[in-house]
């Protein structure tokens, strides 16, 4: 059975006084909560002072990126190690953003992948297809080759403690989202791929979370797919009040998933 996992990526948003605010209203609103995976991702700068707000809740807490070298001359990056010294139990890696502005590619993403389970956090690696690719009929083959690359070299071990997000480039920040089929349809197929790698033991335990423009009003619908075991939150995280409600709808879904 896969218990949801609904995230908050806070992506450039939040000073840490304003971090510790949110982290504290997401704290206080979900203490009812017990079979849903709370997770929120700050920005680097805040990794700290929101640990000190949700250690010991059940709220956890991830970076949004990680560097592949451990130590050494690599002005600004960040390690996987630094990060697991904040308090961090995961990572998200790989996501849209980073590969459209920052050129971030499948190699950098197994690279990644790789340091983030070595120092033992828990990756989420991100996979999605543009407009322009979905519209060219690509969407399956572009999400074929980014699992594949990320997933290179790994084993079945590795295996059991990534999770993998899929979001539509198209809807994220949008405020248009994949139909719960359109989603429901790569998330079998995601699966399916990783069953040809990793065998059917590792593709059935893996949760796949949807991102891109998950708000209350579609989070029931997605949340409803058999494939879809999550969510990966970006503008509606950033408020307790429109971040929480996600978290009651995962919970209420539980006993049916
Ligand atoms: P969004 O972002 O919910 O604002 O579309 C999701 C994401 O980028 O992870």
């Amino acid at each position: 059975m896969r218990n949801f996992i609904i995230a908050g990526n806070w992506k450039l948003n939040k000073n840490n006084s304003e971090a510790k605010q949110l982290a504290n209203q997401i704290k206080i609103r979900t203490t009812d909560i017990k079979n849903t995976e709370i997770l929120v991702c700050p920005p680097f700068t805040a990794l700290s002072v929101v640990n000190d707000i949700v250690s010991g809740s059940r709220v956890s807490l991830g970076a949004q990126n990680v560097f592949w070298e451990g130590q050494g001359a690599f002005t600004a990056e960040i390690s996987a190690d630094m990060i697991k010294s904040t308090g961090a139990s995961f990572v998200i890696i790989g996501h849209s953003e980073r590969r459209l502005y920052f050129g971030e590619s499948d190699e950098t993403v197994n690279k990644r992948l790789m340091a983030a389970l070595q120092a033992g956090l828990k990756p989420i690696i991100c996979v999605g297809e543009t407009l322009e690719q979905r519209e060219a009929g690509q969407a399956f083959d572009v999400i074929a080759t980014q699992i594949s690359g990320a997933f290179k070299n790994l084993s079945v071990v590795d295996m059991q403690d990534v999770i993998v997000a899929y979001e539509p480039v198209w809807a994220i920040g949008t405020g248009k989202t994949a139909t719960p089929q359109q989603a429901e349809d790569i998330h079998t197929f995601i699966r399916g791929k990783i069953a040809e790698q990793f065998g059917a033991d590792v593709a059935k335990a893996l949760r796949i979370q949807y991102g891109g423009s998950v708000k209350e009003q579609n989070a029931k619908e997605l949340l409803s797919q058999p494939d879809i075991d999550g969510a990966l939150v970006g503008g509606a995280c950033l408020k307790a009040e429109t971040f929480v409600p996600i978290i009651q709808i995962a919970e209420s879904l539980f006993q049916t998933h």
